[in-house]
């Protein structure tokens, strides 16, 4: 039928001229007259014809167009259509055909939109990702994966995973993932130019509908800030011990010596009980520092904000300090205008200028300078602590803000110093939206500028 319909016209007219000469040879035993037989055969001829150029119109030619319309859908071309205005079989056909061409193009629009999501969200995903199949070829690597990497993706598409990346975990993760056939969880380093980055991979197994393993998707994510934080808070945990061993190592110790004995002998008792007497002011030091940084670090901290007149608190704070100044015979000379005025967290401030000056004072010699300078602008205030004591050397500077870092520990330990005053101050500048900065000149002295918004606008 198919092969029916594929001949030419030409063909078939063909067909009928050897029909009309059949029908004459058999016609021409009957029938003498030549002019009737040539009537009959030409009515013949000229019936058969028409019936044929009615079959060709009606039915070969529209089939001949539903076949070339049905390739081109086939090709992909689903804004081919078929017109047949009629209501017969053809037309239902060719209404059939459109509606088929329509819903599939629906479809395969649908398909390309949900596909390019996809790549989307898989491209622009935060870990990196690449689809290995059971043969051990790469078939796909995202936009994370290369930035990690390197490359292109054409570099590693088409390539046997263990030919082209070289880190051994990657490959013991992709075997794994085949042996078992089950989530492997693994973690490594990479060296992304000079940066150092921790990296942890997950590879899960792919099957297919028959439960068979196709291949393997392996995601890549980068846990540097996560390994960072750890080892900050590893690092802190491990100060603080250091930081709290000495003192008690040392009260224990003269405790020890005093129950054994010394305390017959009153001068070695008397300086035993006062090391002791120092080094637990030391501890207590110590852990008021360490509460006051982890109740700033809190997720509920709020700070309780009141219209602050600056001279006035620096007043207060050098009252407070006069004794320890006297002893040292430093001399303070404060220059703070009387509009000097913030929207600030009394006590925190307070404690900014305590750290500062405490500073000023252990670390100059006595008989020193030290000023406390305001200066008062539209929108800010910045306050300047300044002194004219021991400085601090320049490859210092960059560490200063540390928690537990000093200079010179040995010096600083005999102030009582625990290294957590500059955390402190510029945890509190932090949390009130301000800026610290400091410079220093060896053995010439130190300034501390604090600046702080007039308004805190949340
Ligand atoms: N004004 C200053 N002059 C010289 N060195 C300073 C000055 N301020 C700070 N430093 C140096 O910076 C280090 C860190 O200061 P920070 O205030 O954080 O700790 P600390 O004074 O040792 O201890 P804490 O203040 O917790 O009792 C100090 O140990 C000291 O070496
Ligand atoms: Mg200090």
């Amino acid at each position: 039928m198919k092969a029916l319909f594929k001949k030419p016209l030409a063909t078939y007219l063909f067909g009928i001229f050897i029909v009309v000469f059949a029908t004459g040879l058999v016609l021409y035993q009957i029938v003498d007259n030549i002019v009737i037989l040539g009537s009959v055969l030409l009515t013949q001829f000229i019936i058969l014809t028409l019936f044929l150029m009615h079959l060709y119109e009606r039915y070969i030619r529209p089939i001949k167009k539903a076949t070339r319309t049905i390739e081109e859908i086939v090709k992909g071309n689903y804004r081919a259509r078929f017109h047949h205005p009629s209501n017969d079989s053809i037309g239902l056909l060719s209404a059939k055909i459109n509606s088929l061409a329509r819903n599939i193009g629906e479809f395969a629009r649908h398909e390309k939109m949900q596909s390019e999501q996809l790549s989307t969200v898989i491209d622009n995903t935060q870990s990196g990702l690449i689809l290995v199949d059971a043969k051990g070829y790469i078939h796909f690597v995202n936009r994370k994966f290369i930035h990690i990497f390197g490359g292109v993706p054409k570099d590693y598409k088409g390539h046997l995973y263990y030919d082209i990346l070289e880190n051994e975990i990657i490959h013991e993760t992709v075997q794994k993932t085949f042996l078992y056939e089950k989530n492997v969880k693994e973690a490594f380093t990479h060296f992304k130019g000079i940066d150092k980055i921790y990296l942890e991979i997950v590879g899960a197994p792919i099957f297919n509908e028959k439960g068979m393993l196709k291949g393997a998707v392996l995601v890549i994510y980068d846990i540097t800030e996560m390994k960072k934080l750890e080892l900050m808070r590893k690092d802190f945990v491990a100060n603080v011990s250091h930081e709290l061993k000495t003192p008690i190592t040392s009260i224990k110790g003269f405790a020890e010596t005093l129950l054994d004995g010394t305390m017959d002998d009153k001068e070695a008792s008397k300086e035993f009980l006062g090391i002791i007497y120092n080094e637990s002011e030391r501890l207590q030091l110590l852990i008021e520092d360490l509460l006051i940084l982890s109740r700033l670090e809190k997720e509920d901290f709020q700070l309780v904000l009141s219209e602050i007149n600056l001279k006035q608190v620096v007043a207060e704070v050098a009252m407070l300090m006069k004794h320890k100044m006297d002893k040292k015979k430093l001399s303070l000379s404060v220059n703070i205008s009387d509009e000097a005025i913030i929207k600030a967290d009394k006590e925190r401030l307070k404690q900014v200028i305590i750290n500062l000056l405490d500073n000023a004072i252990n670390y100059t010699p006595v008989n020193g300078q030290i000023w406390i300078n305001g200066e008062n602008t539209n929108d800010k205030v910045m306050i300047e602590v300044r002194d004219t004591g021991i400085g601090i050397a320049q490859e210092a500077l960059p560490r200063i803000f540390e928690r537990f870092y000093r200079v010179d520990k040995a010096r600083s330990r005999d102030t009582g110093g625990t290294g957590l005053g500059l955390a402190i101050v510029k945890h509190i500048v932090e949390v009130h939206r301000g800026d610290i900065q400091i410079s220093s000149d060896l053995n010439k002295g130190t300034t501390v500028s604090v600046t702080f918004k007039k308004e805190l606008i949340d």
